[in-house]
Formats: C-alpha cells, sequence, structure tokens
C-alpha cells in the first residue's frame, strides 16, 4: 500500500535534495556513534587524577569527563574514530539544515501548505544548535571549560532572572555540576532532533513535493528516488567515517583540563556558535549602568535582544510575509528568487548580518593572521553589521529587477544566437530563438496578485493596522515587473525561427 502510494509519487530531481538526505545521515552518524560512546563516556565533574596512556598528562587533576573523554580518544580501540565522527556530524548537521533553509527563504517554499515545514526546520536548527553547543561541553577540556564559563558569564548579565538561571544549569557556583546537568540535555536534543525531523518527514509526505517552475524532470518516489537518496546517504555516512578517521577535530589531550584562565587568544567555539561569540565583541566597550540598586549590562542585554529578535523573525517569517503580501493561496510551484525582489532582498540582508555576526565571531583570529589592530578589526565588523544589510538589501532588489527585464527580454523575443543575416534590402538583423514551452514555463512571471487594499470599515475609517498592511504590501510588490503570461508572442510552428 505504501509502497504503491510512493510510486505513484512524483518527485523533481534537484540539486537541493541533496541537503535534506546530508542532514539525515549527520544524523545518522551522531546516533550510531553517540550511542556506543555512551558505553566509555563519564558524565561526570568529579575530580581524579590522570593515570593513563599519554604522558604529558600523567597525575594531572581533571574530571572524569576528561579522563573518560582521554581513554576513548587514546585506549579505547576505534574510540578516536567514533569521536572525530561525532563530532564532523555536529559540524556538518547545522550547515546542511541551513542551506536547506536558505534554498526554502529564497524560493518561497514556506509558503502554503508548507509553513509548518519550515517551522519545523527552523526547530531542527535549534536543536542541532543545542546538540553541538552540549556535546563541545561534554568533554570537560580546557576549550569546552573556557566556552562554559562565557556561558556563565552571558547568564549573570540577564537581569533579574540571570543569577537563579545560571544556579540552575549549573548547579551552584561555577563549574558545579554542569557535566552532569548538561548530559541529558545532550541526549534530549538527539531525541528532539529525531522527533522533529520524523514529523517533518510525516508533513512533507501529507502534500505534493514542491517543483521548480518550468521543470519537467520527476521520478517516482519509490525506488528512483528512494535509491538515489540511498546513495547519497551512504556516500556522505561514509564520508562522515572517512574524514572522522583522518582528520583531527577536538584534541582534547592537547588542550588539558578545563582552566578557563589559561585558555590563549585564538581559542575559538565551534562554527555554528560563532555568530553568538560575534554578537558579544561587537558591543562598544562600557555598556552598562546602574539602576534600582542593579548593574544592567547592556553589553550582554543587547547582543541577546537583537539574536533573539533575528532568530524569532526567521522562525515566523511565513507568517509575517503572508500577512503583508495577502497570498495565502497554496503554492506548489516554487518562486524564482529574482521574481520576489524584497523577499531575495531581506534574505541576502539576514545572510549579511548572520556573516558579519559570525565573522566578529573570529575578529582575533582575523587580527593576528592578518597582521591589523583588534579594534580596527571590531570597528570594520560594528560598521559592517549595521551598514552591510542595508546595502546588500538595495543592490540585490537592484539586481533582481535587472533579470527580470532580461527574462522578460528573452521570453519576447527568443534566444541570440550570433547568427548576423543580411537582408534584400541592407539591413542586417540577428536571429532569435524561440523557447520552448519548458523554458517559457521557467521564465515566465508568477500568477499575479494585487497587493492588500485598506479599506474603509463600517464607521467609514481605515485602521491604522490596516494601513501599515496596506504600505507594507504595496512595497513587497513594488519591484515585481507585471508578469509576462498576456504579452508574449505566440510560439512559431516547429522548425521556425523568429527574427
Ligand atoms: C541521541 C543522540 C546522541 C548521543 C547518544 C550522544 C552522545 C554523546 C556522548 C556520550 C558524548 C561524549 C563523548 C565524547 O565527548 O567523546 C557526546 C559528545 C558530543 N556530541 Fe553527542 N550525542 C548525541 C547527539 C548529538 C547531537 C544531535 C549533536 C549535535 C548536533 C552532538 C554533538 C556532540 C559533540 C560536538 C560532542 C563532543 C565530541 C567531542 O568529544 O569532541 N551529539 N555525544
Amino acid at each position: 500500500m505504501l509502497r504503491a502510494k510512493l510510486a505513484a509519487r512524483r518527485v523533481p530531481l534537484h540539486w537541493t535534495n541533496m541537503f535534506g538526505v546530508i542532514a539525515l545521515a549527520c544524523v545518522f552518524v551522531l546516533f550510531v556513534t553517540g550511542a556506543i560512546l555512551m558505553f566509555a563516556y563519564a558524565p561526570s565533574s568529579e575530580t581524579a587524577t590522570y593515570h593513563g596512556s599519554y604522558l604529558p598528562l600523567a597525575g594531572a587533576e581533571m574530571s572524569k569527563a576528561l579522563e573518560s573523554t582521554l581513554y576513548i580518544s587514546l585506549e579505547l580501540p576505534g574510540g578516536l574514530l567514533l569521536r572525530q565522527a561525532h563530532h564532523w556530524a555536529a559540524l556538518l548537521l547545522p550547515a546542511a539544515i541551513m542551506l536547506q533553509m536558505v534554498v526554502a527563504f529564497f524560493t518561497g517554499a514556506f509558503r502554503r501548505p508548507r509553513r509548518l515545514s519550515w517551522v519545523l526546520l527552523f526547530g531542527l536548527l535549534v536543536a542541532a544548535l543545542l546538540g553541538g553547543w552540549s556535546g563541545y561541553a561534554l568533554p570537560d577540556d580546557m576549550l569546552s571549560g573556557t566556552g562554559l564559563r562565557i556561558v556563565e558569564g552571558i547568564m549573570l548579565g540577564i537581569p533579574v532572572v540571570g543569577t537563579w538561571l545560571s544556579r540552575l544549569l549549573f548547579g551552584g557556583g561555577f563549574p558545579g555540576q554542569i557535566i552532569e546537568n548538561l548530559y541529558p540535555l545532550h541526549l534530549a536534543s538527539g531525541v528532539l532532533l529525531a522527533v522533529l525531523l520524523a514529523w517533518r518527514w510525516w508533513d512533507a509526505y501529507g502534500h505534493e513535493p514542491a517543483r521548480f517552475p518550468g521543470e519537467a524532470r520527476t521520478v517516482p518516489a519509490w525506488p528512483n528516488f528512494a535509491v538515489r537518496a540511498g546513495g547519497l546517504f551512504a556516500a556522505a555516512t561514509a564520508l562522515l567515517f572517512l574524514i572522522g578517521g583522518t582528520v583531527t577535530i577536538a584534541p582534547v589531550w592537547l588542550y588539558g583540563p578545563a582552566s578557563p584562565g589559561d585558555a590563549s587568544a585564538g581559542s575559538q567555539p565551534d562554527w555554528y556558535t560563532g555568530f553568538l561569540d560575534g554578537a558579544l565583541r561587537l558591543v562598544p566597550p562600557g555598556w552598562e549602568f546602574e539602576l534600582l540598586g542593579r548593574t544592567w549590562t547592556l553589553a550582554v542585554i543587547v547582543p541577546l535582544l537583537v539574536v533573539g529578535a533575528f532568530l524569532m523573525l526567521v522562525a515566523v517569517y511565513p507568517f509575517i510575509e503572508e500577512w503583508v503580501s495577502g497570498d495565502s493561496r497554496a503554492h506548489d510551484v516554487l518562486d524564482r528568487p529574482r521574481n520576489v525582489p524584497i523577499r531575495t532582498g531581506i534574505g541576502v540582508a539576514g545572510i549579511v548580518f548572520y556573516g558579519a555576526l559570525w565573522g566578529a565571531g573570529g575578529a582575533d583570529v582575523i587580527a593576528t593572521q592578518l597582521n591589523f589592530s583588534l579594534e580596527g578589526v571590531i570597528t570594520a565588523f560594528q560598521v559592517l553589521v549595521i551598514l552591510g544589510p542595508i546595502v546588500a538589501f538595495d543592490l540585490t532588489r537592484r539586481v533582481c529587477v535587472a533579470l527580470q527585464k532580461k527574462d522578460r527580454e528573452t521570453v519576447l523575443h527568443g534566444y541570440e544566437t550570433g547568427r548576423i543575416v543580411r537582408m534584400p534590402g541592407g539591413g542586417y538583423i540577428e536571429i532569435h530563438r524561440e523557447l520552448d514551452a519548458q523554458e517559457r514555463g521557467r521564465l515566465v512571471g508568477p500568477a499575479p496578485i494585487e497587493p492588500f487594499i485598506a479599506r474603509p470599515n463600517r464607521d467609514g475609517r481605515v485602521p491604522l493596522v490596516n494601513r501599515v498592511r496596506a504600505r507594507a504590501s504595496r512595497l513587497f510588490y513594488e519591484d515585481r515587473l507585471a508578469p509576462l503570461g498576456g504579452q508574449s508572442r505566440p510560439a512559431l510552428p516547429a522548425g521556425e525561427q523568429r527574427r
């Protein structure tokens, strides 16, 4: 029954499908390796003296967590491979999810009936970040201890509830029972990932797969697509183990036990938490004030609010766009990014904003590697984080409009062939090649929809909220050229060319 249904379901072949499969392979590797690591890892902050095979640390005081991680890395057969494959999968997973989000955003794949799918994808990203962050801390080495110290500092900077939150997470003072508390959180993030993934698949199964405009190549979900996806899944899994077996990641024996005071410049978190670190680094010095007998640490509050608002906007964007555009139709055909310049501009602005925060997270590395002053690099990122998104938005909009005009030209006049013909009267013309139905389908703009219009209510007044919505709606559609459908010339008989 299920097999017959899957055989009847047509899935478009598109390279963007691979991000989902790669994410699935990462989750698979995380589960398999994590489940085995559980047998050897000791989630305990109790102090132990190291008597293992790594002589430079002989006799060093460390937590049992680090002692067991050293055992896994250097004594347990295959242990290092498992640890490193687990860590590499944790590094690749957020990238695969983010790329899926980028594709879904720019093609409008988050519109009805896939709004839930977007929210679930966002949830997957949060779960992946939570899993990565909590896992990063588990070995309790120098780097993870430094990261935890920063987290404690951030928590303490949160007004009113900060101290309480910090005590709750750390189970008292620093480092307290952090390993014991993070371990269940880490396992829970894995379970959350699995649940969200299954939910998203179930949701996707409930409606047609989205198609790119003009796309013709589709294959049955079973067996064609399943075999292709299975091949990629196997290749991605193998690659993760290959990288895990050959490329060092988190060599905790070199870092030694957690001791935040000894961490050197250039200590970096895993890449996916870099944007949070960058947000903290961009705050100018001295951003705090005293009020009501408390110190209000803007250096913590502002980055938290800004990053929180950014993530919230990402999560609810489909609902905002639907409200603004008034387009609540179901869409199984995706948009070409150029045909929705405002959305594409917002997307590029968001990427530049995220990129600036992320880059700022490595400001010290940039300064030391390129021989710049740290202050200069920070100032450059401060400018970039504010002006970059504005410039990126405007440039993207303009490029989109230009590309729409180019498409319009192509639809109206066909492709240039480079063949110049001399006419009997002496003039020259270039032969253009007519578009076939598939190309035309791809280039002709989306079906038109009118912007939301604010109409007076029964009292003859136009409510403020409707006026705001109408203005936003006008802006949203401003850069969209009228669709070409009606204006394009009829197709010529096969074999004939238009001049
Ligand atoms: C239910 C599934 C999971 C289990 C059973 C599990 C288990 C473990 C265990 C036992 C460790 C400590 C061992 C060690 O550090 O060598 C660990 C570390 C880690 N985990 Fe997981 N984990 C799971 C899911 C995840 C997920 C979803 C992520 C991230 C997306 C993740 C990222 C990490 C990272 C980055 C480390 C540190 C690895 C290192 O030592 O360098 N884990 N995990």
